[in-house]
């Protein structure tokens, strides 16, 4: 069969399942099965498939009808321009999420500005966290602007910083990245200070016990802290697709019963873990600013942003530590 008749049938295949995007994923999974270029399949639509590549392909394309991602097929995703390796442990990056990545750099080069300092551009000095790293995305991204700063990548699933020190190997930045599983930022609270991560269906509450990285980096006092937590409500999961639904981790979905649940902790711990003029910057649900807003209504901060995404939702809320 040739190239462009197998893509035809892909997608039509997909189609006929209802699954979105059904030409990209069909094209998707065609270069993964052939490990062809895009350029190279559209400029040459004739060339016959191998029959192996046809079987790989037409079983992609069978998974992805059935609901599997289509990231979970390739295992990969690009973010920030970097390709990532993407696991059913991790959340997939989004592409909502680089606004986090964005209004990062944006509030701490206004920082440098306000202050009078030159203009940092290298990061050195900076000590940054990424809170719920998942496929160390946001952290990755950090660590690629700021070629000098050192970021710790914090996870409560052992299994997602797998992947996260994975992918910051394969970008190289696992000098600059330390990996910690902790719930939030409790591993770096005095002991007895740790938060018990809410109750959240089955997950279970890591207890941070202090690692001798702990002692090591104990207290810590970042410049930023950035985080995308799980904030999907368990009473919206049958609003879900079920590629999100059934595919991705739950503890990286729900954030509670209604969502926002996490952000109040979250708020509370990175306040006592950012310099005076340190920033935090938080990814939003769809529906989270009304509950997450009031939290910042403490003498603990001041210049509170608020970032649409580009379908127009209050996507990231940002705050200075005063
Ligand atoms: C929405 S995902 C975000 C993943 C990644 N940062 C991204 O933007 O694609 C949330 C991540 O937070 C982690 N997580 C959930 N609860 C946590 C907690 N209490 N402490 C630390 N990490 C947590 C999950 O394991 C998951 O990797």
């Amino acid at each position: 069969m040739d190239l462009r008749t197998a893509l035809k049938l892909g997608i039509a295949k997909l189609r006929a399942a209802n699954v979105p995007s059904d030409t990209l994923a069909a094209e998707l999974l065609l270069l993964h099965a052939t490990g062809r270029s895009r350029t190279s399949i559209y400029s040459h639509p004739e060339d016959q498939l191998t029959e192996p590549e046809s079987q790989t392909y037409f079983t992609l394309i069978e998974n992805r009808a059935s609901g599997i991602p289509t990231q979970h097929l390739t295992g990969k995703q690009e973010f920030w321009g970097l390709e990532l390796e993407v696991t059913p442990d991790v959340l997939i990056p989004r592409p909502e999420t680089e606004h986090v990545v964005e209004v990062a750099l944006d509030r701490l080069a206004l920082r440098d500005l306000h202050t009078r300092l030159t203009q940092n551009m290298s990061g050195e000095g900076l000590l940054l966290a990424d809170i719920g790293t998942g496929s160390g995305c946001i952290a990755i991204a950090l660590a690629k602007e700021f070629p000098a700063a050192q970021i710790y990548a914090l996870d409560i699933s052992p299994a997602a910083l797998a992947v996260a020190q994975r992918n910051a190997t394969r970008h190289a930045f696992s000098d600059r990245i330390h990996f910690v599983e902790s719930n939030m930022l409790s591993l770096f609270s005095p002991v007895g200070a740790q938060h018990a991560a809410p109750a959240l269906g089955n997950r279970q509450s890591i207890s941070s016990s202090f690692s001798p990285l702990a002692t090591r980096h104990s207290p810590l006092s970042f410049d930023l802290i950035a985080s995308n937590p799980p904030y999907i409500g368990r009473r919206e999961s049958a609003t879900l697709a079920r590629e999100v639904r059934d595919h991705e981790p739950e503890l990286a979905l729900y954030g509670g019963e209604e969502g926002y649940e996490l952000y109040a902790d979250l708020i509370a711990q990175s306040a006592a873990h950012l310099k005076p003029g340190g920033i935090l910057v938080l990814e939003l649900g769809h529906n989270s600013l009304p509950a997450v807003h009031p939290l910042f209504d403490t003498p603990a901060w001041s210049n509170i942003g608020v970032t649409n995404d580009l379908a127009g939702i209050p996507r990231v809320i940002s705050a200075e530590r005063i």
